[in-house]
Formats: C-alpha cells, structure tokens, sequence
C-alpha cells in the first residue's frame, strides 16, 4: 500500500477522501495528522470521548494533573494560527500544558519570516524543525493537508493538527461538539435517532460541515439547515447526507423547528468572509436568534449549542437556561483536545491503565 510520502502531491490530492484517510491515520487507526473530519468513524470518534472523559476525571486531582503532565514533558508542540482565535488556540495551548509539553506559538505571519516572502511550505517545514507536532488555523482551506503531505517527503514528518482551514473544516471543533452532544444525551437514551438544527451562517460555517459530516456516524440523526437564503448550507453537504442516507431539511422558519428538535447549534454571521462592503448586513437575519421567547419554544430536553464567538444570535438572558451548554462546550473543548494529542502521541492506553 502506498503512504503519504510515495504520492506527488497531484497524485494525492486526486484521491477521494476515503481513500486519503489510511494515508493519514497511525496503525491503530486513529489519525496521525488531523486535517477533516471525514478521518472519524464512529470507532475513533467513541475513543476520543472515552479518553476525554478520562482525562476530565484523572484532571481533578493534583496526582492525577501530576500524571498527565508526566504524559508528554519531552514533546513540544507550535501551535500556528494566522487567523484570530480565542478558544481553539487557548484549549490546544491548555492541552498541551496538561500533558507537559512545551509550547510556541506564531499568531501573525508578519511576525515571522513569511513578512520576507519564505512560503508556507518552508515555515512549516522549519516548525517542524523544533516541534514535534503543528496545530495551525489558517485562512487557506487545504494548508494543512498540503502541509502534511509536503512534511511527509522530510526527515520530520511530524503530525499536524487542523484547528480550522478557511471556510472547509474544523475538525476538532465538530470533535468537541460531538463529545458535548454525547455528554448531553450519554444518559438519555444516548446520541441516535435525534434531530440537530444548525442555525445562521451555515454557506461559511466551517464548523457546520464538519460537525454535519461527524454526525453520519451516528444512527438515525435528523439534520435541519435553518438560514437565510443567501447563507444556506452548500449543496455538497447535502449530497454527502443523501450519500450516507441520512435525513435533512432545508428551511429559513427557525421558530417552526424549535419544538421538534433535539439540539440546536446556533453560529455567528462571518462578515469577515464577505467578497463586498457590508454584504452580510443587507442580509435580514432577524429572525435566526434566540431569546427567552424562543427558548420557550425548545422542549424542556433538548439542548443549545454555540461553538462561539457568538454577536447577538443568542441573548446573554439564554446563559442561566439548564439547556445552554455553550460554556461546557467550550470547556469541553479542552479535553476533547488533549485526548487527541494524547492518543496521537499514543498515551491512551497510559491513561486508560490509570
Ligand atoms: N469556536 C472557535 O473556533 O472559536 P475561536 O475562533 O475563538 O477559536
């Protein structure tokens, strides 16, 4: 079988995504470099939950926060992100402090030598120089993945984490949203036969295509796009649905749906991605947000996810609800992040034996 390195990188990009994800993943299957989502089966996906959960209990303890850090203190990751981030950089950078590794970080290409033209593929490369592992967040989608695929022809092929690639993917965002969403029904009758509502921006959302595509693991999983318009989900995740036979609707009548779903997963208007001045503002969006009137409307056990920054689509009154699990979400984060590291780097069955 070929590996990563024995492919041009037009030989590799050719590939179907399922024939890219054995390139990609460690002989237990779990993914080595982490660049989409479409790299999780239902397997991978019930390991990182174990182990977070794992970690989550291990963590409470000064003994237990002893062991985790003496997990990985001869490992040092870089975590490179060129677009702003509050969460994803300060979970991944916590994550890494669980497990005693050592840190550095660029947040602005002009501060490196890319400000005097070296390219992509050379940065990463000279990361790669002294880290043993990249976590990046870049506005191109496919930088990880070419960087993976570039680092793979080198004497330090280490493994890349994708914390978010232009408009594509956030794999490890729909990965914590999934260990949220299991969190939430785990005593319930757990994550199948439920109808998940996304809401907002879903034609730029990277984290609605990564999460709609994690949750065709799952059993039975409803998925309604709920957007203006001009901002619905692209056709492409609906034909990876239809692919996978799972059900979805179309709609722009949020309050409609707020009863009959299970889980509603609001997101932000991203104007940033906008191609003219103030095209997103045109947009009527007001009937997208939730307030205490809507939260009326949600039954009593579904939940309301946000993978934030949030603007004004859910009112802070909605924060004090049982049903908000923005906040867990977030914190959740954290640990769905170190479990990954962790079982990139093969500690899992450290932990586990713990
Ligand atoms: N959810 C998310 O990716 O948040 P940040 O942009 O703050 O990292």
């Amino acid at each position: 079988m070929s590996t990563l390195h024995d492919l041009s990188w037009p030989e590799y990009s050719a590939l179907s995504i399922e024939q890219k994800v054995p390139l990609l993943a460690r002989p237990d299957g779990m993914p080595y470099h982490t660049l989409f989502a479409q790299q999780f089966g239902r397997k991978e996906l019930d390991r990182i939950c174990a182990l977070a959960t794992k970690i989550r209990f291990i963590a409470k303890s000064r003994e237990g926060m002893a062991f985790l850090a003496g997990l990985l203190p001869h490992k040092r990751a870089m975590i490179y992100f060129t677009q702003p981030s509050s969460r994803t950089f300060l979970s991944f950078l916590s994550a890494c402090q669980i497990l005693g590794m050592r840190t550095g970080e660029v947040r602005d290409s002009a501060v490196s030598s890319e400000f005097k033209g070296e390219s992509r593929e050379d940065s990463i490369r000279t990361f790669s120089s002294y880290f043993d592992l990249i976590v990046m967040r870049t506005q191109e989608k496919g930088l990880a993945e070419h960087s993976a695929w570039a680092l793979s022809s080198s004497d330090r092929p280490v493994p890349i984490l994708n914390a978010g690639s232009g408009k594509d993917q956030h794999p490890t965002q729909a990965l914590l949203d999934i260990y949220t969403l299991h969190r939430s029904f785990e005593k319930r009758g757990g994550l199948r036969n439920r109808t998940v509502m996304y809401v907002g921006d879903l034609a730029r959302g990277r984290t609605v295509r990564s999460l709609s595509n994690l949750l065709t693991n799952y059993e039975g999983i409803r998925h309604v796009f709920v957007a203006p318009p001009q901002l619905q989900i692209g056709q492409d995740i609906l034909d990876m649905l239809r692919a996978h036979g799972a059900e979805y609707e179309v709609s722009d009548d949020m309050r409609a749906w707020l009863p009959r779903v299970d889980a509603v997963y609001m997101t932000r208007i991203q104007d940033e991605w906008d191609e003219t001045k103030g095209e997103s503002a045109r947009i009527d969006t007001s009937r997208f947000k939730i307030g205490p009137d809507e939260m009326r409307l949600l039954g009593p056990n579904a939940i309301l996810m946000h993978p934030l920054p949030r603007r004004d689509e859910i009112s802070t009154e909605c924060d004090s609800d049982p049903r908000a699990k923005y906040w867990r979400q977030m914190r959740n984060g954290m640990w769905v992040r170190t479990a990954l590291i962790a079982a990139t780097f093969d500690c899992g069955e450290a932990i586990d034996r713990y």
